[in-house]
């Protein structure tokens, strides 16, 4: 595995550089409402695909730009999954809050991430079974408990609705936690959860492949996480709810719960 991490690890760089390079000429337009792709975006997939698939033919790949995600030969196998550019909104704005995601999937779980932050060069890595780091020094999620000492973050879909489940869970949760945030980059706060620098992080909207590595990350740095309904954590539909120990877990569980009659 350590070969593969750092062929990944070399993928996640040389597309963070495209990023920086090309943000200094951006022209944003929507894939769908509110939802904006570059070319940045595009150059980066390009860049990581050749980099891994050269080295690793062997692997199945999905990434988030891909005009049509291929059908995967074998839905156990090993399977790159990819998002280029983790913060496209952030990134046009010229917020320094976006990253590339690449996570190595297996038997319906990630085995291997990697996310990389081209502005702080802060590099997360894991594999499974062996820990989580930042720039090579080991993650913990922090020790926090209770709800009213939390800091806390949320995505919502681009075309988020006022009335929607989404903004009935986030209202409910606002006068519990100590502070709430959406951040932008649903694969940093993974990574901010593994780190302790956030506590809580839940979503409902996100895709497969913003995840898959920060996933990898807060299971591997100790946290807790569950599918928001309370079962197990599906990569496939994550909607879910990710905390740094059981009891907080459990109390976010119950007020994003309560927020809504249909989980
Ligand atoms: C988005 C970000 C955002 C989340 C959205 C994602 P993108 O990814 O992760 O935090 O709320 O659901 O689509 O479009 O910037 O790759
Ligand atoms: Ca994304
Ligand atoms: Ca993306």
């Amino acid at each position: 595995m350590l070969e593969i991490l750092k062929t990944c690890e070399k993928a996640a760089r040389l597309g963070g550089s495209i990023l920086l390079e090309m943000q200094k000429s951006i022209k944003p337009r929507e894939k769908a409402p509110r939802d904006l792709v570059t070319e940045a975006d595009l150059a980066s997939q390009k860049a990581i695909q050749a980099c891994l698939t050269t080295a690793y033919p062997e692997f199945q790949f999905l990434g988030e730009e891909e005009p049509e995600p291929s059908e995967r030969r074998d839905p156990q196998g090993y399977c790159w999954v990819v998002d280029p550019l983790d913060g496209t909104t952030n990134y046009v704005h010229g917020l320094d809050n976006y990253c590339v995601s690449i996570a190595l999937e297996h038997e319906n779980r990630p085995v291997l991430g990697v996310v990389y932050d081209p502005i702080r060069k802060e590099l997360f890595t894991a594999v499974e079974g062996e820990g989580a780091f930042r720039n090579g020094c080991p993650l913990a999620t922090s020790v926090i408990t209770e709800l009213n000492s939390a800091l806390v973050a949320a995505s919502f879909s681009a075309n988020v609705e006022a009335d929607s489940p989404e903004i009935k869970r986030f209202v409910a949760a606002l006068p519990h936690c100590q502070a709430l945030r959406r951040l932008g980059s649903a694969a940093l706060n993974l990574c901010y959860v593994a780190a302790g620098q956030l506590d809580g992080y839940w979503a409902t909207s996100v895709k497969k492949w913003d995840v898959a590595a920060g996933m990898l990350f807060v299971q591997e740095a100790g946290g807790t996480v569950s599918d928001i309904s309370g079962a197990p954590f599906c990569l496939e539909e994550p909607r879910f709810i990710a905390a740094s120990t059981p009891k907080l877990h459990q109390e976010l569980f119950q007020v994003l719960n309560g927020a809504v009659s249909n989980p």
